[in-house]
């Protein structure tokens, strides 16, 4: 009953220019305290607990399994670049047509093989050398889901998913969910990225009621907040300090504009638009590269003893380096992706739809 309220939230709030809440944290937070995952976070290697129905009931579906695996570490979250997504024959036969053909409405990741490539088009910039601003908007906002004031910045993306989900909401009987919208969009945003892992792409995340209470406000941590603080934040949510520091990394690609309203625009790193792994070394550095603004709780959790090693981790700037860094940021996204989400074994895996990942340049 608290999860339906509070999935309705963000598709209130997404038709009022706000973007407040998904089936995340929020709903999380609601089942730590229901009792479906009762583990605390441990503090070593990538999170390992089971959410929802596979913490519940275990796994009841080849896909539950696949999710299972991810959640317990055993298995990667990037999709192998030959798993591929071929329409139906009779979809591919009718042509243009195809999107409107009854045989693509019952194949569930038939629809997504439209949606995507626009989702393509709208995060790619410059000839495809890096990523724009609707896709930096994009991973942020499969991250944020909490209060006004804390997703500024986020209205331009909201539009966007909201009239993805009109148009294609028209096409078939099992339209898109506002929720699977915004999870593949960050997905499909962070491959449009060079050197953006591909992570794997599930859906089924159910549509919202259309009302429900306002979300509690603070839960999404705050730049000026301490290592402490975020850590116990990502920990209630299911994540370690190693998922944390990865998933840090999409800053990697970010700009600041609210922030610090002096240095509105500035990047995080030298090569924003680009998953490279030179925000962890340029945070690191004893000062800002030229041009560079350092989020102030990126800086004290790269200095912090409780995440300090897991920063110099990730902060060489070699392929294997790079290769250790997207594998536990797909793994820690995954994870993000799902949260929230009662039903996992009813998800579908439409990873094939996805673009291949690009070489960092
Ligand atoms: C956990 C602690 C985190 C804090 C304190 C934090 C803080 C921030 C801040 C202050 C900004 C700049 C906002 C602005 O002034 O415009 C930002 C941007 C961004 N964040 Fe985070 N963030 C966190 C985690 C994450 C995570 C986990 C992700 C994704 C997985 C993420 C993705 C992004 C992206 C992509 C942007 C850039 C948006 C753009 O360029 O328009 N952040 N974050």
């Amino acid at each position: 009953m608290l999860r339906a309220l509070f999935l309705s939230l963000l598709f209130l709030a997404l038709q009022s220019h706000s973007v407040n809440a998904y089936p995340g944290f929020h709903t999380l937070l609601w089942d730590l305290h229901g009792h479906i995952a009762r583990q605390v976070a441990a503090d070593s290697g990538p999170s390992t607990i089971l959410l929802a129905d596979l913490a519940e009931k275990g796994v009841t579906t080849p896909v539950g399994r696949t999710i299972h695996d991810i959640l317990r570490g055993n298995t990667t979250a990037i999709v192998d670049p030959s798993v591929t997504y071929t329409r139906p024959d009779a979809v591919i036969k009718a042509g243009l047509g195809g999107l409107d053909h009854p045989a693509c409405g019952t194949d569930t990741c038939c629809i997504w093989s439209y949606i995507v490539p626009a989702m393509v088009d709208a995060f790619s910039e410059n000839g495809g050398t890096r990523c724009s601003a609707l896709a930096r908007s994009a991973i942020r906002i499969g991250f944020h889901d909490a209060a006004r004031s804390e997703n500024r910045g986020l209205a331009n993306i909201a539009d966007l998913i909201l009239s993805w989900h009109s148009e294609f909401s028209q096409y078939s009987p099992n339209p898109p969910s506002v929720a699977d919208l915004i999870q593949v969009g960050a997905i499909v945003a962070t491959v449009t990225c060079p050197g953006g892992p591909r992570i794997r792409a599930f859906v089924g995340r159910p549509n919202f009621p259309k009302k429900g209470p306002a979300p509690p406000e603070g839960l999404i941590p705050k730049p000026t907040a301490d290592p402490k603080t975020i850590i116990a934040m990502m920990a209630a949510k299911t994540f370690t300090t190693t998922d944390l520091v990865a998933l840090l990394g999409a800053h990697s690609v970010s700009r600041q504009f609210f922030t610090d309203l002096e240095f509105a625009g500035f990047p995080q790193d030298t090569t924003d638009g680009v998953f490279d792994t030179k925000f962890y070394a340029e945070t690191d550095a004893p000062s800002a590269p030229v041009g560079v603004y350092r989020i102030a709780s990126d800086v004290a959790l790269a200095g912090d003893p409780m995440t300090s090693a897991l920063w110099k981790n990730y902060s060489g700037s070699d392929a294997a380096t790079q290769s250790r860094w997207t594998g536990a940021y797909a793994s820690a996204y995954v994870r993000l992706s799902l949260l929230g989400v009662a039903n996992l074994n009813g998800l579908t895996d439409c990873s094939g739809v996805l673009p291949q990942s690009k070489a960092l340049p």
